[in-house]
């Protein structure tokens, strides 16, 4: 309602996202909890809207049920409800079936379902519903990701007083991949809708200028969009819609002071005792995801080993794997075949307390990542199509000894920005074997090298910039 507590309630600035950044969990004794969310984007979002007491538009990981606005720490929460159905139909469906995969380079076949396209819709609104409701007169309200690309355009027709920013967390396709989708136009729309639309890379703003042009019939812009400055611009009708390049980061000094403390120095020496001591630790860090390339790097570790390239008892791999969108069709394929090539890995090359690869399906708490990040001598990640990727940015803020090296797939935004990392093409074998062998034979001056030079960039760009880069261009006001 609009009473006057609700209304004072109302906040100036708004997150709209499809998850809030904590889960609630059922336990199987009937009790609730409320646990941190997976994925980069809360990652990214969680400490700076913290900074600025705003409130997150978002659901709350679970479906059919009912939970009240609630108050985490400076943070104000609105749960939006999703049936069982809907959770099928535009999360599991829409989002993770059909956009996923056609925004990834299409690594496996996006499925076009007219039941899911009329869900996304629904949820779409209600999430604009929401976002309405909760914000103040004149608002700023920050939409994200590729599950709400709706959500701009209702939004604005409800509350034409708002002004309001979208950013893609995923990559945004070539355009002859994106003309694939039935409902391409109403998409580009519902992005319309925003004042500055934002994406990683300079490639995906281009992109969707041509689409816009193209689907919708506007003249955008024809001069080249840069990383942080010259954002394209679309007229529509009265308004001027803006399309830019923001490359997103992590909380690197805190990571950093982390990775210094005594506590994480500890789990350090306990976690390289508890293997053995091996020469050198290998480390993959991903949610399992079939984008992630997880199984690149299992088959080239295979191949290093039958070859005698590099033996057990020396060279260790670390594989931590979130568990993600468990019940869709591609994840569970790809999870059997992870979990076969580990086993193979193992029982071929393995010995009684020393397995090759160390597999473990699970999430693990900030400590025990950072001590993951400050023991591995090579983090290899290698997906063959990623937005951004975050995991390479938190190793190299974690690496304030300057040692350690970076194995970074050029399909991952962040090739972009670090590029004295080993840079490979995951879909070329020889070129991760070779890249994996002298990441691990490094002499010590050259990794310094490199990783000062990784340190340098991640350090300096850090989400707090990526955040005010953004929200500059969108014209809001920056509260402190
Ligand atoms: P995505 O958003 O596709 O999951 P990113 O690399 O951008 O990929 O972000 C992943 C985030 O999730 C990072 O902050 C990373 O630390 C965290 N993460 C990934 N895997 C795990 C894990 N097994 N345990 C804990 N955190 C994880
Ligand atoms: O940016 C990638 C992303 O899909 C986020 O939108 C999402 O919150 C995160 O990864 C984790 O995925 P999910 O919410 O589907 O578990």
């Amino acid at each position: 309602g609009d009473g006057p507590n609700r209304s004072s309630n109302r906040a100036d600035f708004v997150v709209v996202a499809n998850r809030l950044p904590v889960d609630l969990e059922k336990l199987e004794d009937g009790t609730e909890r409320w646990k941190h969310s997976p994925g980069g984007l809360v990652t990214a979002l969680e400490p700076f809207l913290r900074a600025r007491r705003g409130a997150w538009v978002g659901w709350p990981g679970v479906a059919d049920v009912d939970v009240e606005p609630f108050d985490d720490d400076e943070m104000q929460l609105y749960p939006v409800r999703l049936s069982a159905q809907e959770f099928a139909e535009y999360y599991e469906g829409f989002s993770n079936a059909t956009l996923w995969p056609l925004y990834h380079d299409v690594v496996v076949p996006p499925v076009f379902d007219r039941s899911w396209w009329h869900a996304y819709q629904r949820v779409n609104r209600r999430f604009a519903e929401a976002a309405a409701e909760v914000s103040a007169e004149g608002a700023t309200v920050w939409v994200q990701d590729y599950q709400l690309q709706l959500v701009p355009a209702m939004l604005r027709e409800l509350r034409p007083d708002l002004r309001i920013g979208f950013f893609l967390h995923i990559p945004f396709p070539p355009v002859e991949l994106f003309m694939q989708l039935p409902w391409r136009t109403e998409i580009v729309r519902g992005l319309l809708g925003a004042d500055l639309v934002g994406f990683h890379r300079p490639g995906g703003a281009q992109n969707f200028l041509w689409l816009a042009r193209r689907l919708a019939g506007f003249e955008p812009s024809r001069g080249q969009v840069g990383v942080r400055n010259r954002p394209g611009v679309v007229q529509v009708g009265d308004r001027t819609v803006r399309v830019g390049a923001f490359p997103i980061s992590i909380a690197s000094t805190e990571l950093d002071k982390l990775a210094r403390s005594k506590d994480v120095q500890q789990r350090v020496k306990k976690l390289r005792a508890d293997l053995g001591n091996p020469r050198k630790i290998m480390l993959g860090v991903d949610r399992l995801d079939y984008t992630k390339g997880i199984d690149v790097r299992l088959h080239a570790m295979h191949e290093l080993l039958a070859e005698g390239h590099i033996k057990a008892e020396d060279v260790t791999m670390i594989q931590v794997a979130t568990p993600s969108r468990e019940r869709v069709e591609h994840y569970k394929q790809m999870r059997e075949d992870i979990e076969g090539q580990v086993g193979r890995i193992n029982g071929l090359f393995g010995r009684v307390g020393h397995p090759a690869v160390h597999y473990l399906h699970t999430s693990v708490n900030k400590k025990d990542l950072v001590a993951l990040y400050a023991a591995a001598d090579v983090m290899v990640v290698t997906p063959v199509r990623d937005g951004m990727n975050l995991v390479c940015k938190e190793y190299v803020a974690c690496r304030y000894d300057l040692a350690g090296a970076l194995v970074l797939s050029e399909f991952a935004g962040a090739a972009a920005e670090l590029t004295s990392a080993f840079l490979v093409n995951p879909h070329n074998l020889d070129g991760v074997k070779d890249a994996l062998l002298a990441a691990l034979e490094i002499d010590e001056a050259e990794g310094r090298r490199r990783m000062r030079a990784l340190r340098r960039q991640v350090l300096t760009h850090d989400v707090d910039r990526w955040a005010r880069s953004f929200l500059e261009a969108l014209g809001a006001p920056l509260v402190e």
